[in-house]
């Protein structure tokens, strides 16, 4: 698939307030600094689309891009920063969690892991409370240009494996890195298949 057109729309501070029309949406969401904003514009081939930054917390709204007048993509604030407050952790918490239960446009969440680090409690948590919540999802391994292809493959099996005491069927994982645009057709063939299903 060929992203003709891609355009920053709004960004909600609760889900109520989030585009009222009935396109299908993929929400990216995963720690903070993860990568989200970086992969959402590597998808598009629209750097400064989504807003990046070195420092964790960028992100701090549900902010929605149309794609190709069609379909939206949206960037999500990261979970797990420990520098912020709890009541600001809290009132994230929240509204990430509202957005996923509650919009009914929301076709496939894609949780992002750097795939550098051996899995972490809080993503396993959140992986594990979409899948008791019947939400569908996909892994996105990020920045894989900071290892060895072999490195990496080999990290990601060892992250899923890990899942396999608790969840019988595995979900769908993509390698990536935003650097080097890797793993960028196959994600965007993949929302086009799930588009046209
Ligand atoms: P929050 O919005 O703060 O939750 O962060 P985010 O998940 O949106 O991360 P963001 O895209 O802002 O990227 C965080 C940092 O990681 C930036 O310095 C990016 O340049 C860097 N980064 C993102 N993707 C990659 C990648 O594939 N490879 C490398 N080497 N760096 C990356
Ligand atoms: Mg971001």
């Amino acid at each position: 698939m060929d992203i003709k057109k891609s355009e920053f729309v709004i960004s909600s501070p609760t889900v109520g307030k989030c585009p009222a029309d009935n396109k299908p949406e993929y929400a990216f969401i995963g720690r903070s600094n993860v990568g989200k904003s970086s992969l959402i514009n590597m998808l598009c081939n629209h750097k400064g689309l989504a807003k990046t930054s070195a420092t964790p917390g960028k992100t701090l709204l549900i902010n929605h891009f149309i794609i190709n007048n069609e379909w939206y993509l949206v960037d999500l604030p990261g979970y797990g920063f420990a520098k912020r407050s709890k009541t600001v952790q809290k009132k994230l918490e929240q509204m990430i969690s509202s957005y996923i239960l509650q919009r009914k446009q929301l076709v496939n969440v894609f949780v992002l892991i750097d795939v550098r680090h051996e899995q972490q409690k809080i993503d396993r948590e959140f992986v594990d409370w979409l899948g008791e919540s019947n939400v569908p999802f996909t892994i996105v391994f990020t920045k894989a240009d900071k290892l060895t292809p072999g490195k990496a493959k080999q990290n990601a099996a060892q992250w899923l494996d890990r899942l396999k005491d608790r969840w019988e069927t595995l979900p769908p994982y993509y390698i990536t890195s935003s650097e080097k645009k890797q793993g960028r057709e196959e994600l965007l063939n993949y929302i086009e298949e799930i588009n046209n299903t």
